[in-house]
């Protein structure tokens, strides 16, 4: 049993030595790892030792990686975030080799928290894509993160199709050799990308013996998260040093905070915020050359709010970071009161495609404002837009990972690309947060029904009828469009 003030301590600890940073809202999470992690670092089930050696630094190397296989959570895939790794195909690189010259063609990107090595790989197979030279060029690609499990999968270098949930086809025949149910990338590719264990709250960059010195780009997303604002923070300034001159860092649109990020310079192309170490006079820059890209554009999300196209690299509109203007944010939240109770009522009257244009709007003007982003995937996925539905769920979970409301939304989705295996499995997940989720219940007994398995089916529907069975049939299901109780028991009773 590990009390809630032990929890507190126990955080703290955690927080300094992994940076992650678990606040009472993630205590039942840091729980349940912890109850995992310690009978392996050899302390059996004597918590109390356990703690002691942790406050006292007396836990060895390999005690706090398994702590670390435990506390992290490894959720990444291929061609993640599109919107940045177009900015970094078409302006960053065209910008970096611009400035190189012939004596100094190499490039150094680091993945930092690259999980499981997807986004490692995207880098090398964008790179590959982007430069038709590139065989001139010396490209050095690390990829390092704190849990050692991660970075073996990594160096394996094969994947299942759940890591290419965005993937489009042609790159995913062109860049993996299938093996049985596995895709396992091409050497040419695997050559372009070393990894490592290294932890971001050690002060193990910038080093030599680390390799992460003189960076070019260092990607570092959906990390910083996880972390307190203060080791947050303290990691950018080692990554500042970790840059050349010119160097970039991108990060993920939801972890985007002025606080970690203030001595870094913003820069804004389109909807997508990057940030660079020296100040980029875009004003004397050329205009960046287009780049042969061979990813249809019509596979590329269509999150990007309005028709100023970030993939159509002429109309790039750059802008510096634009000051808080307190008068002009409390206008805006006033429109977007206003604006909501208008969507709300087109969507009633079924206008999607009115919603989704107001919507878009909106979530330009608050991007990580959750509601909006969700009310937005919900639209995308009653509309067809699956992709599009897909990545907000995915942002959102990846804020707030105890929504059930959330990972709902997503197994519908999956469920409707016929992707019954991960619906379950995502609807186990919706469960396990709120067993009395109705409609998860009925979802699953549907996947069931429809895979042939009726006994598993009746099962679902049973613990349906017993959740349901003392409530009013007039009574409205929350979030199910306007479904009551008595029509979803009708048809839970035709299915039984
Ligand atoms: C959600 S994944 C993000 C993976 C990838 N960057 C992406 O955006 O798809 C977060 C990763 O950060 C790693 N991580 C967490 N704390 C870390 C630390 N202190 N040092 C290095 N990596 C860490 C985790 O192990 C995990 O692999």
């Amino acid at each position: 049993m590990i009390h809630e003030a032990e929890l507190s301590i126990v955080s703290e600890h955690i927080e300094r030595k992994l940076g992650l940073f678990f606040p009472k809202n993630r205590f039942a999470d840091l729980k349940r790892a912890l109850s995992l992690a310690i009978p392996e670092t050899g302390f059996g089930n004597d918590h109390s030792l356990f703690f002691n050696a942790l406050y006292t630094n007396r836990l060895t190397p390999q005690q706090l990686d398994t702590l670390a296989l435990y506390l992290t959570i490894g959720e990444t895939y291929f061609f993640r975030e599109k919107i940045c790794l177009d900015v970094f195909t078409k302006i960053i690189i065209p910008e970096i080799i611009k400035n190189r010259d012939e004596l100094n063609r190499e490039i150094r990107i680091w993945s930092a928290g690259c999980c499981t090595g997807e986004e490692a790989y995207t880098i090398a197979m964008s790179l590959n894509e982007a430069m038709q030279d590139i065989d001139k060029w010396k490209i050095t690609i690390i990829g390092t993160d704190v849990n050692r499990n991660f970075i073996q999968k990594a160096k394996n270098g094969r994947y299942t199709q759940w890591s290419f949930r965005d993937t489009p086809d042609n790159l995913k025949k062109k860049y993996f050799t299938q093996i049985g149910k596995e895709f396992e990338v091409i050497p040419k590719i695997r050559k372009m990308v070393s990894f490592s264990y290294l932890n971001l709250a050690d002060n193990k960059y910038p080093l030599v013996e680390t390799n992460t010195f003189a960076m070019d780009v260092i990607f570092c997303r959906n990390v910083l998260m996880y972390f307190s604002t203060e080791q947050a923070t303290k990691v950018v300034d080692r990554f500042k040093a970790c840059l050349t001159h010119e160097g970039w860092f991108i990060t993920s649109p939801v972890e985007v905070s002025n606080v970690y990020f203030s001595t870094l310079n913003q820069v804004i192309i389109n909807e997508a915020l990057v940030y660079r170490k020296s100040k980029w006079n875009h004003q004397s820059e050329p205009k960046p050359e287009r780049l042969s890209f061979p990813v249809d554009i019509s596979e590329i999300p269509k999150i990007s709010v309005n028709s100023s196209h970030l993939h159509e690299v002429e109309k790039l509109k750059i802008e510096p970071a634009i000051p808080y203007d307190r008068k002009k944010h409390e206008a805006e939240n006033k429109d977007q009161k206003l604006d909501l109770k208008h969507i709300y009522k087109l969507i009633d009257r079924t206008r999607y495609e009115d919603a989704m244009m107001h919507l878009q709007k909106l979530a330009k003007l608050h991007p990580t404002e959750p509601s909006i982003k969700f009310l937005l995937a919900k639209v995308f996925a009653n509309t067809g837009h699956h992709t599009e539905a897909r990545i907000l769920c995915d942002e959102l979970i990846s804020t707030n990972k105890m929504n059930a409301e959330y990972y709902y939304l997503l197994a519908t989705i999956l469920f409707d690309q016929n992707q019954k295996d991960e619906a379950g499995k995502v609807i186990n997940q919706v469960l396990y947060i709120d067993h009395t989720h109705l409609l998860a219940h009925f979802l699953k007994g549907n996947i069931a029904r429809m895979e042939g398995k009726k006994q598993v089916a009746n099962k679902h529907y049973k613990n349906l009828l017993n959740l349901i069975q003392n409530m009013n049939d007039s009574e409205v299901i929350a979030d199910s469009g306007g479904l009551t109780v008595g029509r979803l028991k009708e048809m839970i009773i035709d299915h039984i």
